[in-house]
Parts: structure tokens; C-alpha cells; sequence
């Protein structure tokens, strides 16, 4: 586990960790759709027709979840009083009024135009407009990372802590810093783990860089799994020592 400033990130698998972390007030996430499931491919294009030759058998498309993958996003309402699911038309979440669109902008091209997030939030259906070519400016880092500030519109929708068992690159993390808000961060891969530390340390340089340093920087320590310790004096003085995971 690695504690930068209020975030807390832990690799390993969400379905052995969530059991020994404490409630949080909100889960913000961006799970793995299990799009093999429905027999959808990457060269899927606009005008095909979903291949449903997968039969929606969700453990023959993810064997390495045992069938779980659906009843753990279907738990999180239960987690957390405020719940945001990214692909949440994928998931058996109940009924509800709140949706997000993240609206892609550019028609007619060979993936989605938008994506849908499922909330328990009372509010009407919320859209937000970013292309994927303003995505790439930000500098993708994983194959399918969601634009930062798609995040933060997403993360200021709620209050308290935050928790993304899915964090892949770390993206709702580097909104919760910018945002001063407590974060708790899960994910299986070890390389967009790394990714995720770095990009959440960064986001805790510049806070303080620009003189905005949330109240939690100063006295939270940092701990880095590979030893490393704080090269240079900014860095000392937003982290603490290093400690062992
Ligand atoms: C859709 S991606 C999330 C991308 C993220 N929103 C971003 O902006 O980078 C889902 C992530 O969940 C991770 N994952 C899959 N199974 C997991 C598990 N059992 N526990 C934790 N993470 C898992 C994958 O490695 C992947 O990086």
C-alpha cells in the first residue's frame, strides 16, 4: 500500500482488499465492462449489430473472476451512500434517475458516442462534452482512461471520501487531489498501478507548486513500495519518509 498525501492506493485484487477497508461516504469507478461477455470486439464498428455468440455468460468471459465481477459492482450501493458506475448499463445495479453522459462530441465514428454512468444520486441525467481528441491531449496512459476533468465533474457531484476499486491510471485519484478530497485507490495491474502513483504524486506536487496545498498534504506521509525516497526539497516537504507497503 502507498500513501501519498490523502490518497491511499493499494495493489492487489479489489475483491480481497475492500473487506479490510473501512466504509466511505462515495465509489467512484470505471470497472472492467466485461464486453467479452456480449461477444463485442475491438473491431466492432458503428453500424454492427452486438454478437451475442458470448451468450452474456459473464464467468466464461472473465474466468479470473469466478462470476464475480457482477454481484461486487452490484455491492457497492451498499458500500457507500454515493455511487457512481461508469458502464453502469453493463452491471445489475436497481433502477435509476440519475444517470451521467459523458458526450463524446464527434458522430458517427467506429466506437461509442458516449458513455453511461449509473448513479444512485437524486438529480436528472447530467451530460458532459469532451472528444476524445481533447483526451489525447491530456496524454493517454491506459487503454481506456477517462478524461480528468470528466472526473472531477464526477467527483464534485459528491462529498467525504472517495474510493475507486478500479482505478487503472489512477484518473479519479488525481481528481480527488486537485479536489482536496480523501482517496482510496485499487488496482490489479502492476504497471498502471506505478502509473497511477506517479500521476497522483504529481498531482500533489503541483497543488503545492501553485500554492494550493489541501490542509492533509502537510501532515500525510508518503511511502514508496520501491524505496524510494523524496529527491528533492519540494518533494520533502509535501512527503514524509518512506515506509514499507
Ligand atoms: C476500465 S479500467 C479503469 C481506467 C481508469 N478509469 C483510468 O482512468 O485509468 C479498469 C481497471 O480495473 C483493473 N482491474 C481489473 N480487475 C481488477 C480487480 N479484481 N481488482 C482491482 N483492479 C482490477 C484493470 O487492470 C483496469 O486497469
Amino acid at each position: 500500500m502507498e500513501r501519498i498525501g490523502d490518497a491511499e492506493l493499494w495493489l492487489g485484487d479489489c475483491l480481497d482488499i475492500l473487506p479490510t477497508l473501512p466504509r466511505v461516504d462515495a465509489v467512484i469507478t470505471d470497472p472492467p465492462y466485461g464486453m467479452r461477455a456480449f461477444g463485442i470486439t475491438k473491431g466492432a464498428s458503428a453500424n454492427s449489430r452486438w454478437d451475442l455468440k458470448g451468450g452474456g455468460d459473464w464467468a466464461a468471459a472473465w474466468p479470473e473472476w469466478d462470476g464475480e465481477a457482477p454481484p461486487i459492482v452490484g455491492t457497492f450501493p451498499e458500500i457507500a451512500g454515493q455511487v457512481i458506475v461508469w458502464g453502469g448499463q453493463f452491471f445489475p445495479l436497481p433502477m435509476a434517475r440519475g444517470w451521467l453522459v459523458w458526450n463524446k462530441i464527434i458522430r458517427n465514428w467506429s466506437s461509442s458516442e458516449c458513455e453511461l454512468a449509473w448513479t444512485n444520486i437524486e438529480q436528472p441525467v447530467r451530460a458532459f462534452d469532451y472528444s476524445h481528441g481533447q483526451l489525447a491531449n491530456e496524454g493517454k496512459q491506459h487503454p481506456t482512461q477517462k478524461p480528468l476533468p470528466l472526473m472531477k465533474w464526477c467527483v464534485e457531484k459528491t462529498t467525504g471520501a472517495v474510493l475507486d476499486p478500479f482505478m487503472g491510471s489512477g484518473t479519479t485519484g488525481v481528481a480527488c487531489a486537485q479536489l482536496g478530497r480523501k482517496f482510496i485507490g485499487i488496482e490489479i495491474e502492476e504497471r498502471y498501478f506505478d502509473i497511477a502513483v506517479e500521476r497522483i504524486t504529481n498531482a500533489y506536487r503541483q497543488q503545492r507548486l501553485f500554492g494550493d496545498e489541501p490542509q492533509s498534504i502537510a501532515r500525510a506521509g508518503h511511502q514508496r513500495r520501491k524505496g524510494m525516497h523524496a529527491v528533492d526539497p519540494l518533494e520533502a516537504a509535501i512527503f514524509g519518509g518512506a515506509r514499507g507497503r
